[in-house]
């Protein structure tokens, strides 16, 4: 499995503190299964024509000199799309593994429109954007998402908020069974969370195929620069299930 999305160079963000932690966030990983790991720390949207802060790069040297066996990582970066960003963005020289996609966030309030502009200027520089969770956002619903998809955007789920109760996991729930997310990632911050917690649900779902293009398939053709594939909706029986169950839990 591979993993697009974590903050796992120690001690340059809100992620891991040190190179130990970081490594035994790498095992744990390993011993799941995982293989590639895209290291993403924040970035501003302004800063993206500059590359890495000093900072940056000492800390990925550090780190690469500790890699656990089995593990391969990468760089990017994860954007903060609060204001436009600029044409010499580009460059790639914060995208995933130095391919067309970068990884994007937003401000968990942003409307809807502010998105899809944002997600489209993006666009427009060549680069394709990869939207990190947008069950967090207030204005994720399906309809939404089909939307910022439509302009070309690659859709992130978190994979252990798909584990979650209510409002936020229905939300990622919602979209993979929809078909509208394209990959998951654990945006591991040198904590517990791991892609492999998605597994199990997505057995559960009838979702084989689906996990294999979410964890393997998609994140590796991003890495080696390639288009991604479609990922089917989920088989629509257990959904009726799902109704059926909560209206009777409701009760
Ligand atoms: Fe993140």
């Amino acid at each position: 499995m591979i993993d697009l999305h974590s903050h796992l160079l120690p001690g340059v963000d809100d992620g891991s503190r040190t190179v130990d932690q970081s490594v035994r966030v790498l095992r744990a990983f390993a011993a799941k299964g995982i293989t590639d790991v895209a290291c993403t720390p924040h970035l501003l949207g302004s800063n993206v024509a500059l590359g890495w802060p000093p900072a940056y790069e000492a800390a990925w040297a550090e780190l690469s000199a500790k890699v656990p066996e089995g593990i391969r990582i990468h760089r990017g970066a994860e954007v903060m799309l609060d204001r436009p960003i600029p044409p010499a963005a580009a460059d790639r020289k914060v995208t995933l593994g130095g391919s067309r996609y970068l990884l994007v966030e937003f401000n968990r309030m942003v409307p809807a429109e502010i998105v899809g502009r944002a997600l489209a200027e993006v666009s427009h520089t060549g680069l394709v954007p990869v939207l990190a969770h947008p069950e967090r956002y207030s204005s994720c619903t399906v309809e939404t998402v089909r939307a910022w998809r439509d302009l070309g955007t690659v859709i992130q789920v978190d994979a252990t908020t798909m584990a979650l109760p209510r409002s936020r996991g229905d939300r990622a729930r919602d979209l993979v069974r929809a078909g509208l997310a394209d990959i998951l990632a654990a945006d591991n911050h040198g904590d517990e969370r791991n892609v492999a917690t998605a597994l199990d649900w997505l057995g559960e779902h009838d979702g084989a195929d689906q996990a294999t293009l979410l964890l393997e398939t998609n994140p590796r053709a991003m890495l080696d620069d390639l288009s991604i594939y479609e990922v089917d909706p989920l088989p629509v029986k257990k959904t009726v299930w799902r109704f059926v169950r909560r209206m009777f839990e409701s009760e």
